[in-house]
């Protein structure tokens, strides 16, 4: 996180849930996971330490019960954190009043819940309209907002519809159609695109990313899908047993996992598809071939074609076209077959 400001900030961050949880972190430092259990406590989250870069996609991964809700909901100020700091754009989240978190809520915060909750009484119109009311956006504005998310989300025609005449996955996207309406910076999601048909999934995958590259919003979201993940993540961090277990690209986690659950987590991922040309690459001779643009940063899944279909070592350009390595076939099949991890 070098160029990009720091736009969030989370800081040992712990949430324990049961009887005395606010006072055993001073009887217990640094707990052990029998001291949790000793005391009869569950940890949704412990011990949380990460920045966020503003235009950021965060992913975050885990197992069921893992505590990924439980992280988003302590980052949003949903629920108070037992222990620790949550930073948005330097103001420490935990020492604001009720009063200035609801405004930041309000114009910095959208957040798309796992069981969304629409208001039942208000149709699809008035549920998109409804944090703008909030907000107290002119009529006119909010009119002409409300209805250009709900045709972002593909629901034009829809308006006067209530929640219970949608199905789960029209339903989820009048939930982000809403949080959307308000234009946050910083937005939530926890497992948004859950409910929807692997299709209409990937629409919407695609409809984050066209938001994402005009908007540039810092982005939280939480999924059990590892394609989706790499689809859409610019880091990930898995979790396990409210633990961060490891925060790394896609590509890092592949390579180098920090241990055998996420080794399990990535292992469903077809390798071509993650991995850079620069993670099999070698060294230029003099003698590759100048074909169409290979860059180390391109993934193998996208140069497979030419390189293999050519038969011959390709150079591996930087951006100002300077050779700076060779791609061979023989590099990138054992990717495609899913074996070079297994080639010493
Ligand atoms: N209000 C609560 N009271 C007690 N325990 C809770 C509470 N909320 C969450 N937990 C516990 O914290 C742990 C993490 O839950 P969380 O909902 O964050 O998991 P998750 O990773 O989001 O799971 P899923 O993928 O199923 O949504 C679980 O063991 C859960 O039972
Ligand atoms: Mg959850």
């Amino acid at each position: 996180m070098t160029e990009r400001s720091v736009k969030f900030k989370c800081s040992n961050v712990w949430k324990l849930f049961g009887a005395g949880a606010d006072t055993f972190l001073g009887r217990y430092p640094s707990p052990t996971e029998q001291d949790i259990q000793r005391e009869g406590l569950i940890a949704g989250v412990q011990n949380a330490s990460f920045e966020i870069a503003e235009g950021e996609i965060f992913v975050v991964m885990g197992l069921s019960g893992s505590g990924k809700s439980t992280l988003l909901r302590c980052m949003s100020r949903l629920i108070m954190p037992t222990s620790g700091a949550i930073n948005i754009d330097g103001v420490d989240l935990l020492d604001i009043s009720e009063r200035q978190l609801i405004e930041l809520r309000r114009h910095k915060m959208g957040m798309v819940f796992q069981h969304f909750a629409l208001l039942p009484h208000l149709t699809v119109l008035g549920n998109v309209a409804f944090p703008l009311e909030i907000q107290n956006t002119g009529t006119d504005e909010r009119t002409r907002r409300t209805l250009e998310m709900i045709e972002l989300v593909g629901l034009k025609g829809r308006e006067n519809y209530y929640p219970h005449e949608l199905s789960g996955g029209q339903q989820q996207r009048v939930g982000i159609a809403r949080s959307l309406a308000v234009n946050p910076e910083v937005w939530f999601l926890d497992e948004p695109f859950s409910a929807l048909d692997p299709l209409i999934r990937r629409e919407m995958q695609n409809e984050l990313l066209r938001l994402q590259s005009l908007l540039r919003k810092t982005i939280v979201f939480i999924t059990h899908d590892f394609d989706e993940a790499i689809r859409l993540a610019d880091r990930i961090a898995i979790m396990k047993a409210g633990k961060v277990i490891q925060i790394g690209t896609p590509e890092e986690l592949v390579l180098a996992p920090a241990d055998e659950y996420v080794r399990e987590f990535t292992s469903e991922i077809p390798r071509a598809k993650v991995l850079s040309v620069a993670s099999v690459m070698s060294e230029p001779s003099g003698d590759e071939l100048h074909g169409a643009d290979i860059f180390p940063h391109s993934r193998i899944e996208s140069v497979a074609p030419e390189v293999i279909s050519r038969d011959r070592a390709m150079a591996v350009l930087d951006d100002s076209g300077k050779v700076v390595g060779r791609l061979e076939p023989g590099h990138i099949i054992p990717v495609l077959a899913g074996i070079d991890n297994q080639i010493v």
